[in-house]
């Protein structure tokens, strides 16, 4: 059957469909009730079926015969160090772990915080949680301690599981002392921190919640995956929105396990025992599904990869790992791509590796520029593949199923919609826009299987957030349109959500910590293009009347702060104290004013402006200081 086909299907028959694809996974009770409401109103999938994430990535492999299949490949370049972890030695590691969980006291539906860099103990700790009930929360190594104590306050686990250190590059990252500092600051205390030793650099003096990881591993009593009803959360993941405050994504388990295993095959084209790779990170939604939960549960083997696409130690690093894992399907962000291009424009690197093992080379993340999609293209030869998601999502709402039939690219689209959702474009007004049109992007309800359950701890930002704005569909935070061939493109968020790096930051959490500089009155973050990046931040600040600290002294402490707060990840470099800002006669700033202005876009000024003159001031003030495009 073609896409066309299979997708139609999917969405006039979604509990048929989804039944059957549900039937590819080892339920303990298979599900009967496919599609229902919760309590709450919501729909739910698969109500009455249980089964259990780590048996299905594991076990279930190992009972079919392919325990000596390598489940990871451990690719560590910072550390120089490579490792093979077969689905035997997986199941060992795991079921260890599970088991100190379980000895200190560890039960179905409690909550742990994961906050590792990239070493197989995170994919071994995400693992075992997930075999015992217990809900995950991994948190992303570039966020700061304070982030991480936000995160500690609203899903309060019993216990943290860390690393000594990590490394960017050539950088030690202290990941306990950070852990050690988030508690400190936080309101709820965690009972323990199981800490895994790498010796990577100076140890930090122990604290009374400390366990040691290897030492409780080598006594644990291994456990067994236990039954688990396919709606209980499998993990909280947080992402930014448009507050400070991030949310926690609620993901549940037997929706997930079916709409990634459909992924693998029809969108990914991967075939069970294939190599995938997903060069993101554990911290992110893609190294939650793609280097963690797909390919393991599809019986791949999954490469862990602990660097970067530059630098670690050149822009060779990806084809190198691509000819000596013999990857069949690579996803990146269109960033690293750029990366790997700057420092190689005409791909000489590339010629000393045989990538032909090579199918497809998957982007997400952010949106795919066509320049780069055609250099990846050139260089790599095999179908470039733009997909579009979110950690909403948790796999991809947009692409090319290669898996189906590979459709014609269109540079800037991320092709058709996948099977399950019904992409919409609609509106102000809350009307589905003429295909050309440009408007929000969303999903007609019912989303399918996989996609978040609620916000952790408040629902009702999910119901407002998602649900609220054009009753009947899920609101992606996306603009977008559809072209006369039904090819969807995103042109990019209509909040105040950015995308730097292929990392989702809030400039709302930004401007909460410019604005509480003493000096400073008022500000506002924007986001704003950049060649590598995608997007950066951009911070312009008034003073107080009676300032009289130096700039140069303010501009370095605001992006101290930020960088305190948030987290190197941030990436704020740029703060411009300017007269005033830009303002509605209402005295809201107008934040898309500014970025279009600094990405000199084509300029609509709003008449609610309260002075127009200001719009020539601030362009001047952008050409003074080189931002975006002057
Ligand atoms: N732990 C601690 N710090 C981290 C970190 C981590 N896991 N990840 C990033 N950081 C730090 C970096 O060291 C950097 O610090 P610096 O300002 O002191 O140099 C800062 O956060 C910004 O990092 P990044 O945005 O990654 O920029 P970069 O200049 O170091 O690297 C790229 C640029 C393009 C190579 C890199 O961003 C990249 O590989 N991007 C791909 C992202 C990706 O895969 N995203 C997943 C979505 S699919
Ligand atoms: P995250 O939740 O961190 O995965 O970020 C999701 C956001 O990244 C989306 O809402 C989009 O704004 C952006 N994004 C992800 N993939 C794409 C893509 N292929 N094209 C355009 N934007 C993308």
């Amino acid at each position: 059957m073609m896409y066309q086909e299979i997708y139609k299907r999917s969405i006039e028959q979604p509990s048929e469909f989804w039944k059957e694809q549900a039937n590819n996974l080892a339920w303990y009770k298979e599900p009967k009730n496919i599609l229902s409401k919760n309590e709450e109103g919501y729909n739910q999938w698969f109500e009455d079926g249980t089964l259990n994430l780590s048996y299905l990535c594991i076990d279930k492999h190992i009972e079919d015969g392919y325990g000596r299949q390598n489940a990871i490949i451990y690719d560590s370049p910072v550390t120089n160090s490579k490792e093979i972890i077969t689905y035997n030695r997986l199941h060992q590691e795991v079921s260890k772990l599970a088991g100190v969980l379980k000895e200190i006291g560890l039960k179905k539906g409690d909550t742990a915080i994961v906050y590792m860099p990239m070493i197989p103990q995170a994919v071994y700790a995400m693992l075992a949680c997930a075999r015992i009930g217990v809900i995950h929360s991994v948190v992303f190594g570039g966020f700061a301690p304070n982030e991480l104590a936000i995160r500690i306050d609203d899903c309060k686990p019993k216990v943290i599981l860390t690393a000594s250190s990590g490394i960017e590059i050539d950088r030690i990252i202290p990941y306990k002392p950070y852990v050690d500092e988030a508690i400190k600051i936080a309101e709820h205390k965690p009972n323990s921190v199981i800490l895994y030793q790498r010796h990577l650099g100076a140890d930090t003096p122990g604290k009374p919640y400390d366990i040691d990881y290897l030492s409780a591993v080598k006594t644990a009593t291994p456990a067994d995956p236990i039954e688990i009803e396919s709606t209980h959360p499998s993990y909280i993941l947080y992402t930014s929105g448009t507050t400070g405050k991030p949310k926690g994504i609620i993901r549940d388990t037997g929706g997930y396990a079916t709409a990634l295993k459909f992924s693998m095959k029809n969108i990914y084209g991967v075939e069970q025992g294939d190599v995938y790779w997903a060069a993101s990170d554990v911290g992110w939604v893609v190294g939650h599904s793609y280097i963690v939960y797909a390919p393991l549960l599809n019986r791949n083997t999954t490469i862990l990869f602990e660097g970067k696409p530059i630098r670690t130690p050149d822009a060779s690093t990806f084809w190198r790992i691509i000819e000596e894992h013999q990857v069949k399907v690579m996803f990146t962000a269109p960033t690293a791509i750029r990366a790997i291009k700057k420092e190689d424009p005409n791909g000489e690197f590339l010629k000393e590796y045989d990538i032909s093992h090579l199918k497809y080379q998957f982007l997400a993340g952010e949106r795919c520029d066509a320049a780069t999609l055609k250099w990846t293209e050139d260089m790599l030869k095999v179908p470039v593949i733009d997909h579009w998601w979110q950690t909403e999502s948790g796999w991809p709402m947009l692409a090319n199923m290669a898996g189906i039939e590979l459709a014609e690219v269109k540079p800037g689209s991320a092709t058709f919609p996948v099977c399950g959702y019904d992409i919409q474009i609609i509106s102000e007004e809350g009307e589905i826009v003429p295909n050309g049109t440009e408007g929000y992007v969303t999903v007609k309800l019912p989303l399918p299987p996989g996609n978040l359950k609620s916000i952790w701890g408040n629902p009702e930002r999910f119901q407002a957030g998602y649900l609220d704005r054009f009753p009947g569909y899920y609101f992606s935070g996306d603009g977008g349109y559809k072209d006369e061939d039904g090819y969807v493109f995103i042109t990019g968020r209509v909040d105040d959500v950015i995308n730097v790096a292929g990392h989702r930051l809030s400039t709302a959490d930004m401007e909460e910590i410019v604005a509480s500089h003493s000096s400073i009155a008022e500000c506002a973050v924007i986001g704003i293009s950049n060649d590598l990046k995608g997007q950066i931040p951009l911070a312009l600040a008034v003073t107080k009347s009676d300032n009289n600290i130096a700039e140069s002294v303010i501009q370095t402490e605001v992006i101290q702060d930020v960088r305190n707060s948030i987290g190197a990840v941030a990436s704020l470099k740029q703060v411009i104290l300017v007269n005033r800002l830009p303002k509605t006669r209402s005295g809201k700033i107008l934040r898309k004013l500014l970025r279009g202005i600094a990405d000199k876009d084509e300029l609509k000024i709003p008449s609610t402006i309260d002075d127009p003159t200001i719009v020539d001031e601030i362009k001047n003030v952008f050409i003074t200081h080189k931002v975006g495009k002057h």
